[in-house]
């Protein structure tokens, strides 16, 4: 089979993934304990990285998930809308919101603020990807797996074009296969 175009170097492995979403679910569970969380998750990305560390959590859990989607110019406006909301009510409820890549921090942000005006008895983020460098807006995060370079990757819920979240390992995409930004 002709090697896939888009697919660079591995940037992190499936094993070294598996070992870091072990870690941070024993983190998590030490702060929980036997209380049950709520997960939830924003659709697509962090759907991979949530059905993971669902598998190594000892607390109690129940799942639940949110959409979103931005319009106008995009999510940097702050524009944005849930296309899905929770199924069940979160009052009183321990939730942490489970995420796979964190960049400006809007999409989370807006989340956080929705989530928290429903009165939960906790809220906590977990995010597996960070690139902090290009936060916007200030956001408390309590549980990070990996710093990201500043550059373009797939796998593991990141996609290009939706295509290559169900990949195992984390890829750089090839700078060639990207297309040319346009000149102003
Ligand atoms: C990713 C990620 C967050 C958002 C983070 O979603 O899952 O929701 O980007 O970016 P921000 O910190 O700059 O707001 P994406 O829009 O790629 O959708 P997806 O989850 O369907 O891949």
């Amino acid at each position: 089979m002709p090697a896939d175009p888009i697919l660079g170097p591995v940037l992190f492995t499936a094993a070294q993934i598996r070992r870091r979403v072990r870690q941070l679910a024993a983190q998590i569970s030490r702060v929980y304990g036997d209380q049950e969380v709520r997960l939830v998750t924003v659709l697509k990305g962090g759907v991979f990285f949530l059905t993971d560390l669902a598998r190594e959590l000892t607390c109690p859990v129940t799942l639940d998930f949110l959409a979103i989607s931005s319009y106008g110019p995009g999510i940097q406006s702050g524009e944005v809308r849930l296309t899905k909301d929770l199924d069940e009510s979160i009052v009183d409820r321990h939730v942490l919101i489970v995420e796979d890549v964190v960049d400006t921090g809007l999409t989370l942000a807006y989340i956080r603020r929705v989530l928290q005006q429903r009165q939960p008895a906790s809220l906590r983020i977990c995010i597996l990807f960070d690139r902090p460098y290009r936060r916007l807006v200030d956001l408390p995060i309590d549980f990070v797996g990996f710093e990201l370079p500043d550059r373009f990757v797939v796998g593991y819920g990141l996609d290009y074009r939706q295509r290559y979240r169900n990949l195992r390992a984390v890829h750089f995409v090839r700078s060639e296969a990207l297309p040319t930004p346009e000149l102003p």
